[in-house]
């Protein structure tokens, strides 16, 4: 019913996937009079119903208020000026605005986010194809790569001047480079989370990310109704195998502070399990072909940095290609890669400091842990560390 009446055999700018990455570009494209299609392998309500992340960094806002998909994130978004890290039974709060200058974080679902941008996008945009599996992309070496795909049972092509992977870290873009052009850079955790959304208002006003002796936990919000909680777990774990009371009664124990602090208890709506991986691919393009967002790099969520880096990757192309349509430079494009890289490069330390700072390893020995709560004494004792933290957390102008 959303779908083009008419689908197109050709395009400027081919991008496969219709996560935050995919849809914010095609609307930065498509405001700067660039003509795109979106391949998106998924319907629409499993898009948007997708359970991710709840952070929004100012220079997401911004872009996001730029391309027009500002208007529900103003009314519904929560603005939070810090976060608690809580250990040995103590919590402390870090300020954002004092440390950094006056910044601040947005809690906005991804979900919301999502399907702000497929509404502006199909009410007013490049072409959205929803179950539109690409399958390759061939003539990666040439001036016209083209993007292979299935849709309705249909195989077809889409001729590009340009292909971008928005396609996330299962993606196939990627695999059109070849592989010698490539570097990966990896590391997989020792362990997962496991997440639920529960229909009860949020027990503290502010993320509360907790070191504990049973393994880190995270309290995060969707609105003033709905809690987000996060339990560190083995790798493996079937979400449906603990039931509703042994998850609060773990997330009561990681919790637990001195004083009469209670966590509030409701019905669990909804359980994933997640296993933590850092990667990062370089560079982020070869010839015509661009990787954006969860398909050049993936942080642990323990930073909140996934959906801002994809954010910020589409930003800088989208200026990019702009640049290249007004004025035919591709000064932006040959810099894409390196520019990106070093905010990338940035946050993947930040979120594996925030992982390995806050996360028990399965054969961690207590010379390990004291080192993690030493280092925790360090932030809540120094404004220097506090800051830093602080800095990396709210992220840096665009
Ligand atoms: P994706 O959202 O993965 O989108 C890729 C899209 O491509 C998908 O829709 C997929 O269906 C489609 N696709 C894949 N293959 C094909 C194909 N062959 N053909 C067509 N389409 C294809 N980040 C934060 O910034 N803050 C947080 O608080 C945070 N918390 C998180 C919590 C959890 C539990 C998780 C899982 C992630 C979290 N993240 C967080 C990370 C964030 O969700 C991701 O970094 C973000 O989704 C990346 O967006 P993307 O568009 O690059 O990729
Ligand atoms: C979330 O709300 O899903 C969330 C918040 C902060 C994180 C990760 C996830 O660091």
């Amino acid at each position: 019913m959303n779908q083009p009446t008419v689908i197109p055999g050709a395009t400027t700018v081919g991008i496969v996937g219709a996560g935050p990455a995919g849809l914010l570009l095609a609307r930065l494209l498509h405001r700067a009079g660039i003509d795109c299609v979106v391949l998106e392998a998924r319907d629409r309500g499993y898009v948007e119903q997708r359970q991710r992340a709840g952070v929004l960094e100012q220079s997401t806002v911004d872009v996001l208020r730029a391309s027009g998909a500002g208007a529900r994130l103003e009314r519904e978004g929560i603005v939070h000026d810090g976060i608690e890290l809580s250990w040995n039974r103590r919590r402390h709060r870090i300020d954002f605005p004092s440390l950094t200058g006056g910044k601040r974080v947005w809690i906005y679902a991804q979900t919301e986010v999502v399907k702000d941008l497929i509404e502006l996008q199909l009410a007013d945009g490049a072409p959205l194809l929803f179950e539109a599996q690409a399958t390759a992309v061939t003539g990666a070496d040439t001036d016209r790569p083209v993007i292979h795909y299935a849709h309705e049972g249909i195989e077809r092509t889409l001729a590009c001047d340009y292909v971008v992977g928005c396609d996330g870290f299962h993606g196939v873009v990627r695999n059109a480079i070849p592989s010698g052009e490539l570097t990966t850079y990896e590391r997989v955790y020792p362990y997962s989370w496991f997440g639920i959304l529960a229909d009860v208002a949020p027990s503290n006003d502010e993320l509360v990310y907790a070191h504990s002796p049973r393994g880190f936990a995270l309290l995060s919000m969707r609105s003033h109704t709905v809690s987000r909680l996060y339990l560190q777990v083995p790798n493996g774990t079937d979400p449906h195998a603990w039931s509703d009371d042994e998850v609060w009664d773990e997330l009561d124990a990681r919790f637990a502070v001195d004083g009469d602090w209670k966590l509030a208890r409701g019905p669990i709506t909804q359980r994933s399990v997640l296993p933590l991986r850092s990667s990062v691919t370089e560079p982020l393009r070869w010839g015509r072909i661009f990787l954006a967002g969860d398909a050049g790099h993936i942080v642990p969520p323990t930073g909140a940095k996934g959906l801002n880096l994809a954010a910020a990757d589409v930003t800088v192309l989208a200026r990019a290609f702009e640049q290249l349509h007004r004025t035919g430079e591709s000064a932006g494009l040959d810099d894409y890669s390196r520019h990106c890289l070093n905010r990338v490069w940035r946050a993947e330390h930040f979120s594996y400091f925030m992982t390995t700072t806050l996360h028990t390893a399965p054969e961690q020995n207590p010379f390990d842990t004291r080192l993690q709560l030493s280092q925790l004494d360090r932030i809540a004792a120094s404004p220097h560390a506090s800051a830093e933290l602080a800095l990396n957390y709210v992220g840096t102008a665009l």
